[in-house]
């Protein structure tokens, strides 16, 4: 979706990655099949370009760092350091006294037991490194029960957080420019599924306190990182109205994808304007917006009814050209755009059942 937003507006776009024929291959101009530590071939790659930025946060930061010897990484490669890793991430924001949710590092057993002791149960315990979509975390009720999911994990860096009994999730996708111009698509609300975004709807319908304390909190962790580009902050909103920082992706978010049809400026866009050093466009919504991700179990039973979704006037389709769908993996995505945050997100829930129908 960036490579297509950088087409549009007559870029190039190299695009590096383990993968080959990756969505963003499909439409780049030059698609570089290493992995991130061929050292050497990122130099290569990046002697042939003249910005870097990426759409994946578990990029290496030596990769990052190899890439800046050639052009400028935007965001910069201290900021995936710091994201790309729960405990530096929590620590960073917690030292800023930003509110997050409380946790304690574990690198060991003893950490464990004493942790939960601390924090009580439930609690959710992941890996400090390489999680997404729920992968590297399990929610836990008993010692026993950590002990056995620790036990399958015991060689990795783990942070136990408390369970938050949250009344519901949102998130802002801001961008920040080389003058430091903030902007932010206002606040969105995040449904989860099995731990994996199922439904994203703007605007979220929370109060104005509420809003403006999510958006000073965004505004601060771009302005304390020195962001360049895009990142999304993922909140807890508590029972008693408190907002509580999940995690941060230094990236286009997958909250934000309905803004690639319901927004001035996309996410996409905005990326590209703030890494290549034009100014920010604007991130007006235009009409009330609901997403809904399309997981590879939609294939179950063969391809889905592309017709049937599309039948919905108001509905967009987007695929990102991924092979194989495997069962919760990303394959795409349907925006509903509607009078009202709560009639969109119900016609992007009907024209995504509507998939299953059959031909
Ligand atoms: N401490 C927690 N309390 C309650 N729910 C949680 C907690 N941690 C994670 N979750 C649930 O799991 C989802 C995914 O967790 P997250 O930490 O964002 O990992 P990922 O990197 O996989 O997105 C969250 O959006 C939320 O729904
Ligand atoms: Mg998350």
């Amino acid at each position: 979706m960036f490579a297509i937003a950088a087409r549009r507006m007559g870029y190039r776009v190299h695009t590096f990655s383990p993968g080959n024929d990756t969505p963003t291959g499909q439409v780049a101009d030059v698609e570089i099949n290493a992995s991130y530590h061929d050292l050497e071939a990122v130099r290569q790659f990046a002697k042939g370009v003249s910005v870097v930025t990426f759409e994946f946060e578990n990029v290496p930061a030596a990769t990052a760092e190899a890439a800046s010897e050639y052009a400028p990484v935007r965001p910069d490669g201290l900021i995936l350091h710091t994201t790309q890793h729960r405990l530096r991430e929590k620590t960073f924001l917690a030292k800023n006294g930003l509110p997050v949710t409380p946790f304690r590092p574990i690198h060991c057993l003893e950490d464990l037991r004493a942790a939960v002791k601390e924090l009580g149960y439930p609690a959710v315990l992941k890996t400090a490194g390489f999680g997404y979509d729920g992968k590297g975390q399990v929610k836990i009720s008993s010692v026993e029960q950590a002990e056995s999911a620790f036990g399958s994990v015991p060689l990795q860096e783990m942070v136990l957080e408390a369970f938050v009994d949250f009344q519901s999730e949102v998130s802002v996708v801001a961008a920040r420019d080389l003058n430091g111009v903030f902007a932010h698509w206002g606040v969105i609300e995040n449904r989860h599924c099995n731990h994996i975004l199922d439904i994203s709807i703007a605007p979220a319908d929370v109060s104005s306190k509420v809003y403006d304390q999510a958006i000073k909190i965004t505004r601060t962790v771009l302005e304390k990182l020195n962001v360049v580009g895009l990142l999304c902050v993922e909140f807890f909103l508590t029972q008693g109205g408190d907002l509580l920082i999940n995690e941060l992706a230094p990236r286009p978010h997958n909250s934000g994808h309905f803004t690639f049809d319901a927004c001035v400026t996309s996410q996409f866009e905005q990326q590209l304007r703030a890494v290549c050093g034009l100014p920010l466009g604007s991130t007006q919504l235009l009409r009330p917006a609901a997403m809904a991700n399309l997981l590879g179990d939609l294939w179950q039973n063969g391809e889905p009814n592309w017709s049937a979704a599309c039948a919905y006037p108001e509905v967009k389709l987007h695929l990102y050209g991924k092979p194989i769908p495997n069962p919760g993996r990303k394959m795409g995505h349907l925006t509903a755009l509607a009078h009202s945050a709560q009639s969109a997100s119900e016609i992007v829930r009907a024209a995504r059942a509507a998939l299953l129908v059959e031909q």
